[in-house]
C-alpha cells in the first residue's frame, strides 16, 4: 500500500526563543505534522522540554503533533503528553521492559502509537507490537542531537519492517540527517514519513521551499511525484 508522503519538521532546530512564530511559519510553510523532541539526560545524552511546551505549541498550530520520547522510563509521562496535546506518541523499543503496556497505555489515552528504534536495535524488536501501533520510527541516527549524519544502514530495517507491515494501515517514519539527498534513499526503501530538522530550520526564512524539495525529492523516488 503506497502511503502519501509527510514532512515533518523536528522544532529541536527552531529557534526557541521564538518558538511559537516558528512552529507557525512551518505550519503555513506546508508541514503535515510537527515532530516534537522529548529528551530526558538519561536514555539519550540530551535535555531537551518537557509537557509544557507541548502545551504551549498546540495552542499554536492545528497540525498533528508528533511526539517523539527519548525517555526512560516512559510510561509516568504518557499521560501528561496526551493531556498536553499530542496527537502520536512515540516511545522507544529500547526505553524499558514493557513496550507492550506502554502501546497499549499510549492507545488507552486515545492517542495513535508509535514505536522507534535506535540504529542499534534490530527490526525483530517491533514485530510482536505492530497490531499495536499506528507508526514504526526507524532512526537514522543515533538518538539525542539534531544535526548529525544519516546512517545507511537502517534502511535495511526499513525494508523489511515494510515486508514485515504487510499493507497493514503502518506508516514507517524516518528521523535524523534527513536532507533531499537522503530522503529518496529511505522513501524508496519504504518510509513515508520524514522527521527534518536542520535541513528545514537551518534554510529559513522560507521554510516552504526545504519542506517541499524535501517532499519532491521523497515523492520522485517513489514515482509518486509528476
Ligand atoms: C534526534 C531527533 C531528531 C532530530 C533530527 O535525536 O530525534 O528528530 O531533531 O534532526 P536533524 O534533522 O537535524 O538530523
Ligand atoms: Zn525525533
Amino acid at each position: 500500500m503506497s502511503m502519501p508522503i509527510l514532512i515533518a519538521p523536528s522544532v529541536l532546530a527552531a529557534d526557541f526563543g521564538r518558538l511559537a512564530e516558528e512552529v507557525q511559519a512551518v505550519d503555513r510553510a506546508g508541514a503535515d505534522w510537527i515532530h516534537l523532541d522529548i529528551m530526558d539526560g538519561h536514555f539519550v545524552p540530551n535535555i531537551s522540554f518537557g509537557p509544557e511546551i507541548v502545551r504551549t505549541i498546540r495552542k499554536v498550530t492545528a497540525k498533528p503533533l508528533d511526539v517523539h520520547l527519548m525517555i526512560a522510563p516512559a510510561d509516568p509521562y504518557l499521560a501528561a503528553f496526551a493531556e498536553a496535546g499530542a496527537d502520536l506518541v512515540t516511545v522507544h523499543a529500547e526505553a524499558g521492559p514493557h513496550l507492550h503496556r506502554s502501546l497499549q497505555a499510549i492507545r488507552a489515552l486515545g492517542k495513535k502509537a508509535g514505536v522507534a528504534i535506535n540504529p542499534g536495535t534490530p527490526e525483530s524488536a517491533v514485530e510482536p507490537v505492530l497490531d499495536l501501533v499506528d507508526l514504526v520510527l526507524v532512526m537514522t541516527v543515533n538518538p539525542g542531537f539534531g544535526g548529525q549524519k544519516f546512517l545507511d544502514a537502517p534502511l535495511e530495517k526499513v525494508r523489511r519492517i515494510g515486508a514485515m507491515i504487510a499493507g497493514r494501515d503502518i506508516a514507517i517514519e524516518v528521523d535524523g540527517g534527513i536532507t533531499t539527498e537522503t530522503a529518496p534513499l529511505a522513501a524508496a526503501a519504504g518510509a513515508s514519513v520524514f522527521v527534518a530538522g536542520s535541513a528545514v530550520f537551518g534554510q529559513g526564512p522560507d521554510y516552504a521551499q526545504p519542506i517541499e524539495a524535501i517532499r519532491a525529492a521523497a515523492e520522485r523516488a517513489t514515482g509518486q511525484w509528476t
